[in-house]
Parts: structure tokens; C-alpha cells; sequence
């Protein structure tokens, strides 16, 4: 090539053996990156934005990404919920600056009061017409074409979900549904409240997060709290179920015995005179109905839904560069929780969040990750092929076959060729 550097062929980067090998370079590639939050968050897709418990008054507000754009979600003063892109119209100026907080009758930019209404159409400006006829806006200016940029809202049983394409088709068909089951199996209708936040920077790629969490290999490997206190186990009766499209998943287990012996397949496992004082801590309240006592439900592209003894979170994954995301937790109960179902959650969200004794070695092993596979030649790949080649459901835990199903979706999305397997 004469030391001449050619563009990337995303199509081309993907080898003949379809999802069961995955590119370093779709982890690191800026190029690769940039086509991922067009074609992926800005393109046709539902994304996560938020609970609507979290704005509950008129004016209320949350900010939060999709991708890596900001959106304001706004309670208006009908009740229903907008989803505006958080810059002004005129220069580009973030509108709100606080994680929360409520905007009153109207948004106004900070810079220059330009004012806008709860939907984002621009309503005035100071100055509009100049001063004794000098200055100011001319007469054509047209204010209709000037709003903030404005989403497509659906809200199933209290989350709420935005797109960028208002051609998107609807929430509930996106889904699918075997997600629907499972989604409406934990949002059920019942009133949400939030038990609380945690926010953690991890230094790898999005995606990596994503199949974190449909990975049930690893979970019976790394997690030795796990393992050791029986919570999860790689024989333990279980599901793993993805939908037409491939690109969700529900992974669930079915809690049996704790501290047992079952089969670990050699894994290391704590000292074996370890114990814990605190066993409500694993000890689940089955609470939906069946014997699942771990769900983890992932929607394409970027959330997870956890719900792993009785704490139950949304987790938000925010790309931030090809090499780093932001992972956004909102525990949440429901509004009929008594105190003991509260103390609960709270209690068991410790196996969660950035010092959790389960997740925290979640985020030290994708950092290792990002950082074996960086610097990768362009013909390296990732190898898929524990439990087989293909993407579809199943019931066992020794499985890849949810990661390669992401990644059917994420090729036919980004145009990266049509996938094989
Ligand atoms: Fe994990």
C-alpha cells in the first residue's frame, strides 16, 4: 500500500465466519465509531431515556444521552412527557445543566434567552426587533424552522423511550414479542420509584458492556462472590432467549441451592471456610410470580435490565469515544413496597453498582479488555464459539450465542455485510 493509508471496508472487515468472529477493530476504529452513532443511535432505534417517576411535576426535567447527544426529558403541563436535544437553536448553547431539576413554563438559553416551550419550538428572543429599528432579526427569519430538535416519545408502563427517526416503528414492535414478556414481567404497570443512582466510568468500548451482559459464561467464571455463595452457577437451571432480530436477549437462572457443590467445571472458588453473616443478602423474594430468581434483559443497543434477587435497575451504557462509556444505574422499586421490600432492595444493591461484590469485577475485566486488544492489526478478531456458532435461543449457561446474536444486529444495522451464522 506504500505506506499510504487506505479507508477502512467496514464491510469487509467481518471474516466468512460470521458472528463468531468479531474485528478488533469495531472497538477501536474512530472511523468504525462515528458510523456506529449514526447508523445505531441517531438512526432507527429506541433508546433508554429515563423513568417517568423521575419527573413527576410540571417543568420537571432529566438530562441524559443517546449516544452522544444530549436530550432533555420533560414532564409538560398536560401530563405527557417530551424529549428535546439539549442545545439551542440559535448557538448551539446546553439549554439545562443539572443531572435533574425543572425548567418551569419554558426552556430558556442561558447564553442569549432564547425561549422555547416544552416541545422545543421557539416562542421569542430578546431583542427580536432590534432597538429604534436597528438590528434585531430580520423579517424572514422563520421561528417555525428554529426549534430544538425534537424526538419521537413512547412510554411503556413507566419508561420512557425516545428515537431520532420519527419514522421509527412502534415501541412494541421493536421489541417484539418474547421481549415484551419479559419487560412487562418487571414493569408490569405498577407505579415506579427510584432507590437510587450510581454513576461509573468504565475504559472500554460500549459494546463490550453490552455483551458483559450476555455473556453468561463469564459469570459463573469471574464473579467469584457468585460462585461462592451459590447465587449463580454455570449448571444451574436457566434460559437464554433472544428475539427475531437477535439484537435482545433475556438471560435468566433459576436460584436452586446456595453455598452448595455443584458442578463449577474446576473454576477457583473462594476458601471454602468463607461465609456470609448477612444472608439476606442473596436471599431472593420471588416476586413476579415464577421461580426466576435473575433476569438480566438487554435491549438493543444500549440497556440493561437487571433485575438479580429483589434489585431491580436500569442500567444506561453512554458511549464516550471508541475506548470509554459511562454506565448510569437507577435502582428502582415500586410504589407499593412496603419498608421491608425497600430495606431489601437497598441491601442487595450492594452485589451491584462500581463497588458491587458482584459487578465490580465486571468493570476491571473489560478495562483488561480494551487494553489487550488495543494497537490490534486489523485482521485480529475476537473468537465466539463457546456453545456453538449460531444465535438462537437456548437452555443452558455455557453459551456465546446472545453476543453473536448482538452482532448479527449491529452488521445488519451498520451495513456491515449480512451476517452468516
Ligand atoms: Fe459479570
Amino acid at each position: 500500500m506504500d505506506g499510504i493509508q487506505t479507508p477502512l471496508d467496514k464491510k469487509d472487515i467481518w471474516s466468512d465466519a460470521g458472528t463468531t468472529r468479531v474485528p478488533y477493530q469495531i472497538y477501536q476504529n474512530p472511523e468504525i465509531y462515528a458510523e456506529e452513532l449514526e447508523h445505531i443511535f441517531y438512526g432507527s432505534s429506541w433508546n433508554y431515556v429515563g423513568l417517568e417517576c423521575e419527573v413527576p411535576e410540571s417543568g420537571d426535567y432529566r438530562r441524559n444521552f443517546i449516544g452522544e447527544r444530549e436530550i432533555l426529558m420533560i414532564r409538560k403541563n398536560d401530563g405527557s412527557i417530551s424529549v428535546v436535544e439539549n442545545r439551542c437553536a440559535h448557538r448551539g448553547a446546553q439549554l439545562c445543566q443539572g443531572l435533574f431539576g425543572n425548567t418551569g413554563a419554558a426552556l430558556m438559553c442561558p447564553y442569549h434567552q432564547w425561549t422555547y416551550t416544552l416541545d422545543g419550538e421557539l416562542t421569542g428572543m430578546p431583542f427580536k426587533r432590534g432597538i429604534k429599528g436597528k438590528g434585531g432579526l430580520n423579517s424572514d427569519f422563520d421561528m417555525k424552522t428554529r426549534g430544538l430538535t425534537n424526538l419521537k416519545v413512547e412510554i411503556l408502563n413507566g419508561v420512557v423511550f425516545a428515537s431520532f427517526d420519527h419514522d421509527v416503528v412502534p415501541l412494541e414492535e421493536y421489541l417484539g414479542p418474547d421481549m415484551m414478556q419479559y419487560f412487562t414481567r418487571i414493569f408490569d404497570g405498577r407505579g415506579l420509584r427510584v432507590v437510587g443512582y450510581e454513576r461509573q466510568i468504565i475504559d472500554c468500548n460500549w459494546k463490550l458492556q453490552m455483551e458483559n451482559l450476555k455473556d453468561p459464561y463469564h459469570a459463573g467464571i469471574l464473579h467469584l462472590f457468585l460462585i461462592s455463595f451459590g447465587l449463580f452457577r454455570l449448571d444451574q437451571e436457566s434460559k437464554c432467549l433472544v428475539d427475531d432480530n437477535k439484537g435482545h436477549s433475556v438471560l435468566m437462572t433459576i436460584k436452586d441451592s446456595e453455598e452448595g457443590n455443584e458442578d463449577t467445571g474446576g473454576v477457583r472458588i473462594a476458601a471454602p471456610d468463607f461465609t456470609l453473616t448477612d444472608h439476606d443478602l442473596i436471599q431472593p423474594l420471588l416476586e413476579f410470580g415464577d421461580r426466576i430468581s435473575l433476569s438480566i434483559q438487554t435491549l438493543f443497543p444500549s440497556l440493561i435490565i437487571q433485575a438479580q434477587c429483589n434489585t431491580l435497575a436500569t442500567r444506561h451504557v453512554l458511549p464516550k469515544g471508541p475506548g470509554s462509556h459511562e454506565l448510569v444505574w437507577t435502582f428502582f422499586g415500586f410504589e407499593d413496597d412496603d419498608d421491608a421490600m425497600n430495606d431489601r432492595r437497598l441491601r442487595q444493591a450492594n452485589l451491584m453498582g462500581s463497588a458491587g461484590y458482584v459487578t465490580l469485577d465486571d468493570a476491571e475485566a473489560l478495562e483488561f479488555s480494551q487494553l489487550g486488544l488495543a494497537g490490534s492489526p486489523e485482521d485480529e478478531v475476537a473468537v465466539l464459539e463457546i456453545g456453538g456458532k449460531d444465535c438462537e435461543s437456548n437452555d443452558h449457561l455455557v453459551t456465546e450465542s446472545l453476543i453473536r446474536g448482538f452482532y448479527m444486529r449491529y452488521r445488519d444495522v451498520m451495513g456491515h455485510g449480512k451476517a452468516i451464522t
